[in-house]
């Protein structure tokens, strides 16, 4: 008679081992990290636009900002594996150099438009109002991870139909969804967003998932090194990629800590009756085998 196991989920959820976040600053500590043992890093550095982080990171401008992005970037860099990649958020204003400092040291892939959809408000009146940041996306050879399934955007019916002609039929990127664009159009969160937290620059934890889902392989290990409220650590404990995270703020760390506790349990929530079912099965599957 088999005996029943509970095994852990198949989908793979990670052990604290795999969270690891570090109340520091990167830049002290990045001599701490294996060269070579990150599958991505996701970078969302202070843009040197004077925000409040409940410190002064955010004050440099121009020079000093460039200097001080180009002494974390290359000890970033050699971080990642052969096969990684790296994905910088930015501004205009700053772009343009950081692109041409990243194309010396890696393979440029997209420049990706974050399309932050903020409403019409008046604004400006010397210039056309900016509703984007930059994001960089650059690997380490050509031979980078990137599985484009896990992020594909589905067909809707009527497009699904007009396409039903013979030529299409059996089309897997037809069944699958298509690749999406270099536009990525999601609004900034305000106030009212349930997944809002108390941080003034959280990124939306969908832009971060795509860029985790098609860049990090599932088990590898993503760094952040400003990880602020912890959105890229959510995408890890959500989608089973370990995670190294740097923040100087230890208010921000409590809230990732908060935010990554509460993505684990939704996850055992979500498998919960997966997992009962399962445990169903065997016991029923183990009576039987006793009766026979
Ligand atoms: C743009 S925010 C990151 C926001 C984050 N992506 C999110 O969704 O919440 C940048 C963060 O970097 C932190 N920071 C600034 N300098 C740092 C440093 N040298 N090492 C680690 N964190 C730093 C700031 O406190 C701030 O929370």
């Amino acid at each position: 008679m088999r005996t029943v196991i509970d095994e852990p989920l198949s989908v793979g959820a990670l052990t604290s081992a795999d969270v690891d976040i570090r109340n520091r600053d990167f830049l002290a500590d990045a001599a701490n990290i294996p060269d070579a043992s990150i599958d991505l890093i996701v970078a969302d550095p202070p843009y040197g636009l004077g925000k409040d982080y409940g410190n002064d990171s955010d004050m440099l401008s121009g020079d000093a900002f460039l200097e001080w992005t180009y002494r974390w970037l290359d000890l970033a860099i050699p971080k990642l594996k052969p096969s990684g990649s790296l994905y910088i958020f930015c501004t205009w204003q700053y772009s343009p150099e950081l692109f041409v400092f990243l194309k010396h040291r890696l393979l440029m892939i997209n420049e990706i438009v974050w399309d932050r959809r903020v409403p019409s408000m008046g604004g400006t009146t010397r210039k056309f109002t900016s509703v984007h940041d930059n994001i960089g996306y650059f690997a380490v050879s050509k031979d980078y991870y990137f599985d484009l399934d896990p992020v594909r955007i589905p067909y809707d019916a009527e497009t699904k139909k007009a396409r039903s002609r013979k030529i299409f039929e059996g089309s897997k990127w037809l069944e699958l969804g298509y690749n999406p664009k270099d536009v990525w159009s999601v609004s900034r969160l305000h106030r009212q967003h349930a997944e809002r937290v108390d941080h003034p620059t959280q990124k939306p934890l969908e832009t971060v998932e795509r860029m985790v889902l098609a860049s990090c392989p599932p088990g590898g290990r993503v760094l952040d090194p400003f990880m602020g409220s912890g959105t890229t650590a959510v995408a890890c404990a959500r989608h089973s990629r370990a995670f190294t995270g740097y923040e100087i703020n230890a208010d921000y760390c409590a809230i990732a800590e908060s935010r990554i506790a509460e993505a684990r349990a939704a996850r055992l929530r979500e498998n919960e009756p997966a997992r009962s079912c399962r445990k169903t099965l065997i016991a029923t599957d183990n009576a039987a085998q006793a009766a026979e």
